[in-house]
């Protein structure tokens, strides 16, 4: 047996035509099912569904096999002992600075002040900030963070930002590109080596299928 950690939304979306690839069809809708575990058209292959955060874990640990995951959750949670054999290049956004659109942050910036920043992501904000010198409040939340320049809790966020209409929305300006985010396949290291054939056809059906509509 084959288990696939994924978790709901965009990911499990853009992984369905990588599945069909390999010739997995997933038979339950995570979105209508209250299911945890999903069965597929081959007895041998199954998917759990996870909460984004906890797929490196599961599959760290060995309650799945593989699983996939974004590049932030993997340097904001760690990827120890995790083989990452291929970026899919799904679920693709940014991570950014962003703050409220009267605030002079290149300003602040240049005077060397103290700034406070709301994040998700604390390790990739406080990794940012110190490598260019920016002295920072890390403030950790755990989502909504749009909302924190607008009340005055923070200076500026660090955030997920695809089409850019959540930061429009609420008045809120990209000031900084940290890094660009897509999506990664994660294997356990010791599964790869007890079940190397059905997971190899996977990788390679997953690598023929990556990058095409
Ligand atoms: C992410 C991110 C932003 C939004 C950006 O949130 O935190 O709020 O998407 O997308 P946009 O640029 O296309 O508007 P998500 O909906 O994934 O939920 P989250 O707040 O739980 O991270």
């Amino acid at each position: 047996m084959i288990t696939l950690a994924l978790s709901k939304g965009r990911i499990f979306e853009e992984t369905v035509p990588l599945l069909k690839a390999a010739g997995i069809e997933v038979l339950d809708d995570p979105e209508k099912s209250r299911k945890l575990i999903l069965d597929t058209n081959q007895p041998g292959v199954r998917v759990l569904v996870v909460r984004a955060t906890d797929v490196p874990t599961y599959v760290q640990y060995g309650g799945a096999d593989m699983g996939i995951t974004g590049k932030d959750t993997l340097l904001e949670h760690g990827s120890q002992g995790l083989y990452q054999p291929l970026d899919l290049q799904i679920a693709k956004c940014r991570i950014s600075v962003a703050v409220r659109a009267d605030f002079d942050y290149a300003s602040a910036v240049k005077q060397g002040s103290r700034l406070k920043v709301a994040t998700k992501y604390v390790a990739i904000a406080r990794e940012f900030f110190a490598s260019k010198g920016v002295h920072v409040d890390l403030i950790k939340l755990y989502g909504s963070m749009e909302l924190a320049p607008l009340v005055g809790l923070a200076d500026a966020i660090v955030d997920l930002v695809s089409t850019g209409n959540t930061l429009k929305a609420n008045h809120l300006v990209e000031v900084e590109r940290i890094m660009d985010i897509s999506s990664r396949l994660v294997v356990n290291q010791a599964a790869l080596k007890l079940k190397q054939e059905p997971i190899r056809a996977i990788i390679d059906a997953f690598a023929g299928a990556v990058g095409k509509p």
